[in-house]
């Protein structure tokens, strides 16, 4: 998610999430041919399994992006097929791609011929008014016969005119059936995606269904509360079994991302950047809020030291003595 999963939010949720598959932000294939690509593409091993994803609608820039991609250690790449912001769609990609499935087809053939890695696409139900079954079943099968691995869907529609990012992850209406419907009629995985803000609705999602549904994506409820990510490992039976309560799951990685912070530093990585991601780490834990408070305060977060993390801890387990 652009701005949120940068490379430290990334190693944190890593932290949290052992075998959970993490994605970077949006890189778009322009920037990697012309703009910064060393730091476009900066990542650790700590953080794999790590799907690059691309923004791009020109099928041999995909390609070369993709080889970048590969090269760098990626674990998959992604094509955005579904990001609605008026910038994206200026550039002829993003959701409105949907509208042409022949190139995007044309992008994953590209970009599946060269790299040996997965190729993957995440798209909506439709745009605007091109939105029907039919639609959305012309694309994923368009898509998939081009050689894509898995399908990420955004279970709801974007609307390209009049809604602003954010009121198209919130306006049009969730339709999960939809999406059961289409994993149905495919071959290839289809994971789902919008509004999944609990382990519960999560799980739900993987074993009822009919086994439709093979991954769960979660978005925002995952940044803003990285708790879920320990809970819905743990349900799954994905983290050490000597690891018992999420408290002590969490605690561990807090310790853990606190030794890497004060690397991080080292190498002139400020401490505002290094703290963002932590911010929601205790929601709805008693001194949440003095936590939070202190890893914000401009002032201590000047003198980039990463004891601040300390603090910040110590002043949440006074509140909940
Ligand atoms: C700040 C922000 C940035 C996002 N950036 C991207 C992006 O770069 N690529 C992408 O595929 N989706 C992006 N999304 C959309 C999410 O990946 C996700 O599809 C959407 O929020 C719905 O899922 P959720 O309800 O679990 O958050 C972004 C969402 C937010 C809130």
């Amino acid at each position: 998610m652009m701005a949120w999963t940068d490379r430290h939010c990334r190693y944190l949720h890593r932290l949290l999430a052992p075998s959970a598959l993490l994605f970077t932000e949006m890189v778009t294939s322009n920037a990697l041919e012309h703009g910064p690509r060393t730091r476009l593409l900066a990542h650790q091993a700590a953080e794999y399994p790590l799907a690059l994803q691309l923004g791009g609608s020109e099928p041999k820039q995909l390609a070369r992006a993709a080889v970048l991609g590969a090269e760098a250690g990626f674990s998959e790449i992604n094509l955005n097929v579904g990001c609605p912001s008026p910038r994206v769609r200026k550039g002829a990609f993003g959701a409105c791609l949907m509208l042409d499935p022949a190139r995007v087809a044309d992008c994953v053939a590209a970009m599946q011929d060269v790299v040996s890695i997965p190729v993957t696409v995440k798209c909506r139900l439709g745009v605007d008014d091109a939105d029907t079954d039919e639609l959305l079943l012309a694309f994923a099968q368009a898509v998939s016969n081009a050689g894509c691995k898995r399908l990420y869907v955004h279970a709801r529609k974007a609307i390209l005119g009049g809604l602003s990012p954010a009121q198209n992850r919130q306006i049009p209406p969730l339709q999960y059936t939809r999406v059961y419907q289409l994993a149905s009629q495919l071959t290839i995985p289809v994971v789902i995606n919008g509004g999944i803000t609990d382990s519960a609705t999560a799980l739900e999602q993987l074993s009822g269904n009919e086994g439709l549904i093979k991954g769960v994506m979660l978005g925002r409820a995952a940044y803003h509360n990285p708790l879920l990510l320990t809970q819905l490992s743990r349900e799954m039976g994905l983290t050490e079994p000597g690891a018992s309560t999420d408290q002590a799951l969490v605690l561990q990685a807090y310790a853990q991302y606190q030794q890497y912070a004060q690397r991080q530093l080292q190498q002139d990585v400020n401490l505002q950047t290094l703290v963002k991601p932590l911010l929601g780490l205790f929601a709805g834990m008693r001194g949440a809020r003095q936590f939070r408070r202190t890893l914000s305060d401009a002032k201590l977060l000047r003198d980039n030291d990463a004891g601040l993390l300390s603090q910040a801890l110590d002043s949440l387990s006074l509140q909940a003595a």
